[in-house]
């Protein structure tokens, strides 16, 4: 079976994540998460450890339990795919501004290094959840836990009390 990886900030994993990671895990047997990041600057809410164990904590007991694994990559996603010996990536697409961007690196990724990337749609009802909302939301008090497992919305209510 081919190995996949499936790169992003992960800053929080949220709901749309775990469709795709769950779909990706379905029909390739198992996904490399690579939680990609810049080493000189802490932008995000979450560091990559906490990342890390929030995307664990999200996919306990879940359909992909035992069919994942999570790296943390400086820089770009082909050197990712390339140092967890990837076949491709896998991207979810959740609509048309999606996709012009996915194909433009797409594009990029198989030029540069040669990795090819496979596109999931996102499931309808997680076509409009983002990290970036979900972080906004949290930030100014609101209530993102239709959008992100159990775990994060208690981590973000902690972060944020
Ligand atoms: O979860 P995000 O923030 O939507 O993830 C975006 C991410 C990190 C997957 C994307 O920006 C990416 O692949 N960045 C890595 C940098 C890279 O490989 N750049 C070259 C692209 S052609």
């Amino acid at each position: 079976m081919a190995k996949v990886l499936y790169p992003g900030s992960f800053d929080p994993i949220h709901l749309g994540h775990v469709d795709i990671i769950d779909q990706a895990a379905r029909l390739f047997g198992h996904v490399v998460i690579a939680i990609l990041h810049n080493p000189e600057k802490h932008g995000g809410v979450f560091t990559v450890d906490q990342r890390r164990n929030l995307i664990h904590g999200a996919l306990a007991g879940g359909p992909s339990e035992g069919r994942f694994s999570v790296i943390a990559h400086p820089g770009l996603a082909v050197d990712a795919a390339k140092a967890a010996d990837a076949d491709f990536i896998v991207k979810g697409l959740r609509n048309s501004g999606d996709f012009e961007i996915e194909q433009q690196m797409a594009h990029t990724n198989l030029a540069v290094a040669g990795v090819p990337t496979v596109y999931l749609p996102s499931s309808p009802e997680r076509s409009s959840v983002s990290s970036r909302f979900v972080r906004e939301i949290a930030q100014y008090g609101g209530d993102p836990s239709s959008m992100v497992p159990a775990n994060v919305a208690s981590a973000l209510k902690e972060i944020f009390a």
